[in-house]
């Protein structure tokens, strides 16, 4: 949907997204394990909105309305009614509008798309948070809770893992039918991890892959589905991190601006965005993102964009086949040859389309409701220059962001400028 006003990302702000194999996560092998806990649901949620409004130097007073993404705080933290908890984070927020959006792992997109919505509505200046935390139970109840973004009652049962089991499928379709290896998808991962070991707030900041390592099952790379036809389609260096996390955005009107006191150029344009739906458990074609490529051909036609013109991307990596899928569905590469583009180099930091600088969802980390309104926030992070060590040697002119949820059955796409 193209915008019909003028919508900027003003700015925001993330926690570092934690988990295991991280060194600040707590768990059994850490030293301060039984002294103190790891941050809660709300301390994520609390942490990444005050940091967007220190950020962007925007006082709570000024948000009209507030959007929280989240799937599943109900289930990993017994918590639910995020909007009325988000707005503890500042007193001057008590009163003000906000409610929760959820869409599986797109949550995040949805709680942007609907800051853009209420921008259109009338507010000036709205704030889109997401945070969720996952690490309070073990990794294979974890994937129970996430199933309930697949259809229960059909696809539970594909196996304990439902997701990875899922998307394991994709990558045995893939493979057959463009003669992809094992070996050519795991250039992903490889790229995933080393631009996190740049990332001061990725997950994996400090855990590395090899492509002889990434590429085949072993002691390190355990093949752990319980389904024995998809088992030997999907490794643990093919999987997205189970962690904890937050972001926050804010958005404006030109009006929200200049309430702000904030001019254009410090801010990044959202142009347009797409927004589709596909039913739970019909996918077609396990070698398409079908739903993605409608999301994003609305994106790029409400903004007058081409794939060829955008400089960076965001896109959903839950898996390592997931990011070759992408990086189709929005038009850099043809069906079959994702994972090419991966081997070549162009989506790397010094490549023609640097996809997932941060590290992606693989290596940077997959908070689930944090997600989507983190890819909006790194699209806006390097095209100010402020990525650090992972900052692109050209800053991006045009980006696009794509966020899924379930096997691809929510995406939202959105396409940025900057000013
Ligand atoms: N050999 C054989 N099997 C092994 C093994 C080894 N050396 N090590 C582990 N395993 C097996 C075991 O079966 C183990 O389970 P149990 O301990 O319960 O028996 C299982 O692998 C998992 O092992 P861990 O608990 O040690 O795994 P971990 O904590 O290191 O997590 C992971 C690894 C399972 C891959 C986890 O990172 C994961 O689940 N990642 C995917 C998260 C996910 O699915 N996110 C959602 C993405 S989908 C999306 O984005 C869309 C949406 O809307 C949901």
């Amino acid at each position: 949907m193209k915008p019909s006003k003028r919508i900027f990302v003003v700015g925001g702000d993330l926690t570092t997204f934690i988990g295991k194999m991280h060194p600040d996560f707590i768990w059994k092998k850490h030293p301060d394990f039984g002294k103190r806990e790891n941050p809660t649901l709300e301390e994520y949620l609390t942490a990444a909105i005050r940091g967007a409004l220190a950020k962007t130097g925007v006082s709570a007073a000024e948000i009209d309305r507030g959007f929280i993404g989240n799937f599943a705080g109900e289930l990993f933290s017994n918590q639910g009614h995020l909007g009325a908890m988000a707005v503890r984070a500042d007193e001057a927020l008590e009163g003000t509008p906000f409610a929760r959006l959820e869409g599986a792992c797109a949550s995040g997109g949805l709680a942007v798309v609907a800051a853009v919505d209420a921008l259109h509505a009338g507010s000036d200046v709205v704030l889109a948070a997401g945070a969720e935390v996952q690490t309070t139970v073990s990794a294979r109840d974890g994937a129970g809770f996430l199933a309930r973004a697949a259809h229960w009652e059909e696809e539970r049962e594909i196996d304990d893992f439902t997701f990875p089991a899922m998307f394991a499928r994709r990558a045995m379709h893939y493979k057959s039918a463009y003669g992809v290896t094992d070996e050519d998808i795991a250039h992903v991962t490889v790229k995933a991890y080393q631009n996190a070991n740049k990332n001061p707030h990725a997950h994996m900041r400090e855990v590395s892959w090899d492509l002889e390592t990434a590429a085949v099952a072993g002691d390190r790379n355990p093949a752990f589905l319980r389904n024995e036809e998809l088992k030997p389609h999907l490794k643990v260096s093919d999987c997205s991190q189970v962690s904890d996390g937050g972001a926050a955005v804010i958005l404006a009107t030109e009006e929200g601006l200049k309430r702000l006191g904030i001019s254009e150029s410090d801010c990044v344009e959202l142009v347009s965005y797409g927004q589709a739906t596909g039913g739970l458990g019909r996918v077609e074609n396990f070698t398409e993102l079908s739903t993605t490529k409608k999301a994003a051909q609305v994106a790029y036609e409400d903004a007058g964009v081409t794939p060829q013109e955008v400089d960076v991307a965001e896109v959903h990596d839950c898996f390592a086949v997931t990011e070759c899928l992408m990086v189709e569905a929005l038009g850099f590469a043809e069906p079959g040859q994702g994972a090419d583009l991966a081997r070549s180099g162009a989506t790397g930091l010094k490549g023609s389309i640097p996809v997932n600088t941060g590290g992606g969802l693989l290596a940077f980390g997959h908070p689930v409701g944090a997600t989507g309104v983190k890819q909006v926030l790194e699209v806006y992070r390097q095209m100010k220059g402020q990525c650090g060590d992972y900052q692109l040697a050209d800053v991006p002119k045009v980006g696009i962001t794509a966020n899924m949820g379930g096997d691809d059955r929510t995406s939202v796409c959105m396409i940025f400028k900057n000013l």
